[in-house]
């Protein structure tokens, strides 16, 4: 089994559709095993994103991310890296495909809803910000 990082962001949170995309994700045959809810300080979204600091959309990623709560969780599923990036869709909700969370869920490109790492080298690396191999727990 793989492991991938998953985190339901601030729009997600505050609109009431953490348990939904859970639900959904769950159903999708991804395992939880490890989740908590946490808010990013600017140095914690900085350095989580910092492969972006150069982007033009970097300060308003920062600001968004830092606005309120965030659920990270570690999903379990075989190819869970690839098969997460295929359940939530592309990064702009208006390319996502029917059927996936950011295009039931998502707002806009940035207010995207979810994230998910997009190798098993940064999955790694983003559990272990959030996470400690005590924290992963087999269902
Ligand atoms: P995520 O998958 O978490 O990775 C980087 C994030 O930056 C992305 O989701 C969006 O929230 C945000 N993002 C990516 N591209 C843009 C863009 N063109 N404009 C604004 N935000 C973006």
């Amino acid at each position: 089994m793989n492991q991938t990082l998953a985190i339901i962001k601030p729009d997600a949170t505050g609109a009431g559709r953490a348990g939904k995309i859970i639900a959904h994700l769950e159903e999708k045959g991804f395992k939880v095993r490890a989740m908590r809810m946490t808010r990013l300080d600017q140095r914690q979204a900085e350095a989580f994103y910092a492969v972006h600091r150069e982007r033009p959309f970097f300060d308003s990623l920062v600001s968004f991310m830092t606005s309120g709560p965030v659920i990270p969780m570690v999903l379990e599923k075989d190819g869970a890296v690839a098969a997460f990036r295929e359940a939530i869709g592309a990064t702009n909700p208006e390319e996502a495909a029917e059927g996936t969370v950011r295009k039931l869920w998502a707002e806009s490109i940035e207010r995207n809803a979810v994230h998910g790492s997009d190798s098993d080298e940064n999955a790694r690396q983003e559990i272990g910000f959030f996470f400690s191999d005590q924290d992963l727990l087999s269902i």
